[in-house]
């Protein structure tokens, strides 16, 4: 394998990095994870474990990760290539960047299928269908109707993964930089006129005790790692993501406190959303509930109910469908950077190459029974884990200690070491309890099978 050229194209400014990023992190996992996982939890009580785990978990990782990236100026495989070369480590290192990039269009393959079933709800919102309806149509549509369609899936799947290509295929700074620069702005403005409704029509005080209000007593060990877990997750970490987007942030941006930013902003968007989908799931006596549901069926009959809900519901689901479509974007950039720089082949034409692999992935995922679960289960569960687990022991005990220095040359003695010391006791020991909670139940299944 040979080190690919320098390229060092570089994002616009440090901003554009940090919307592509707050792009990446700000997804589902916001919208339809967070809010309910917190209410569900012990509230104000979550909330602030929540909060632990990403200064423990979340934060080192997301700096490290940025540094690889701007310190390998190329794609994750070539990145991990040299650095180890230049901390004199086995080139085995690599392999974060291949699983990485892999990962991210395993990912894809499911979260495409998502996106169209967002863009087929954008378009049903905008042609009033939900009011018109009855609350048992309207409940059961995804599950009676959607799911059930599969060509209708295959075709808005498609739509999607093809909007996803054309932003990556026209490249960093005129598809994704250009991209996120209109379409995170977007986002915050219809995330808050979708407050200002909820708050004026909505349950607004319900919500916000149902988040907040901290209960100990609900606060169990299990939530606890399911906080750890969702720590990682929401900031995509562990797949090259961030990485790769690293790589193109300009040399004397500070790194930490970019990552602050981003950690926050994406802490605020996943609240804020608990605040826009509360209230109103809440003024129309709807039981709160997490992911598809919540999305599917509790929102479309919530403003079924509200005043100009059609409007609002179109709002909504374009909302959801900026979140998805930032994140998918970075889900290809791995492997359309790697398979760029590594061959004759130009820039779209590797995004085509990757665009068609996930676009069959979906396929698979809507046509053969289990692909979907699958592919979310290995990802989500043992690959993102897996990755973040092998950055955090690569930078804190396998880089050269001066090379992690240099990158954070905005940091003082005391904090660069407080970073590096949670890095390679803390963020390893946290990563693995959530990695093995998580897998503890298949385990013993395992185990018992195979007895
Ligand atoms: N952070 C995304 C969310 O909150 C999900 C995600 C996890 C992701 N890993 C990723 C997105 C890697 C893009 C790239 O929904």
């Amino acid at each position: 394998m040979s080190i690919a050229p320098r390229k060092h194209i570089s994002w616009a400014s440090r901003w554009t990095f940090i919307l592509a990023a707050t792009g990446s992190a700000v997804g589902l996992g916001n919208i339809w994870k967070f809010p309910y996982v917190a209410g569900d939890n012990g509230g104000g009580a979550f909330v602030l474990v929540y909060l632990l785990c990403v200064a423990i978990i979340g934060l080192p990782v997301l700096i490290a990760e940025i540094l690889l990236g701007r310190e390998g100026r190329s794609n994750p495989v070539d990145t991990m290539l040299t650095i180890a070369r230049r901390s004199d480590v086995s080139k085995l290192w690599t392999v974060v960047g291949v699983m990485g990039a892999l990962a991210g269009l395993m990912i894809m393959s499911f979260y495409s299928v998502v996106g169209g079933w967002i863009l087929e709800y954008i378009t049903e919102a905008a042609k009033g269908s939900f009011s018109g309806n009855s609350a048992e149509t309207i409940s059961s549509y995804f599950e009676q109707s959607l799911l059930p369609d599969r060509n209708l899936q295959f075709a808005w799947h498609s739509l999607f993964t093809l909007i996803t290509f054309s932003v990556v295929a026209a490249g960093v700074v005129n598809g994704i930089g250009m991209a996120v620069r209109i379409l995170m702005p977007l986002l915050a403005l219809l995330l808050l006129v979708l407050l200002g409704y909820s708050s004026q029509y909505g349950e607004f005080m319900q919500a916000v005790e149902f988040m907040f209000r901290p209960d100990f007593s609900r606060l169990s060990a299990d939530a606890v790692l399911v906080a750890m877990g969702h720590a990682f997750f929401t900031l995509s970490l562990g797949m090259g993501a961030i990485m790769v987007y690293g790589s193109y942030m300009p040399d004397k941006a500070p790194i930490a406190g970019t990552a602050i930013t981003i950690a926050l902003l994406d802490t605020v968007i996943a609240i804020i959303a608990g605040l826009v989908i509360f209230p109103l799931v809440f003024a129309n006596g709807i039981s709160p509930q997490a992911g598809p549901g919540l999305m599917f069926a509790s929102m479309p009959l919530a403003f079924s109910q509200m005043p100009m809900g059609d409007v609002f519901a179109t709002f909504f689901f374009t909302l959801v469908g900026i979140a998805a479509l930032s994140s998918a974007i970075s889900l290809l950039e791995p492997a359309v950077a790697w398979i760029d720089e590594h061959s004759n082949i130009n820039r779209p034409g590797a995004s085509g190459i990757v665009g068609v692999i996930v676009w069959a992935g979906g396929i698979a995922c809507i046509y053969v029974d289990n692909v979907f679960d699958t592919l979310d289960f290995v990802t989500t569960n043992v690959l993102l884990p897996l990755g973040g687990l092998a950055m955090a022991i690569f930078v804190g005990w396998k880089m050269k200690r001066k090379l992690a220095k240099t990158q954070l040359g905005e940091l003082n003695f005391y904090q660069f070491n407080l970073w590096y010391a949670v890095l390679r006791v803390f963020t390893p020991l946290g990563i693995l309890a959530v990695f093995i909670y998580q897998l503890w139940p298949f385990m013993q299944s395992w185990a018992a099978a195979v007895m």
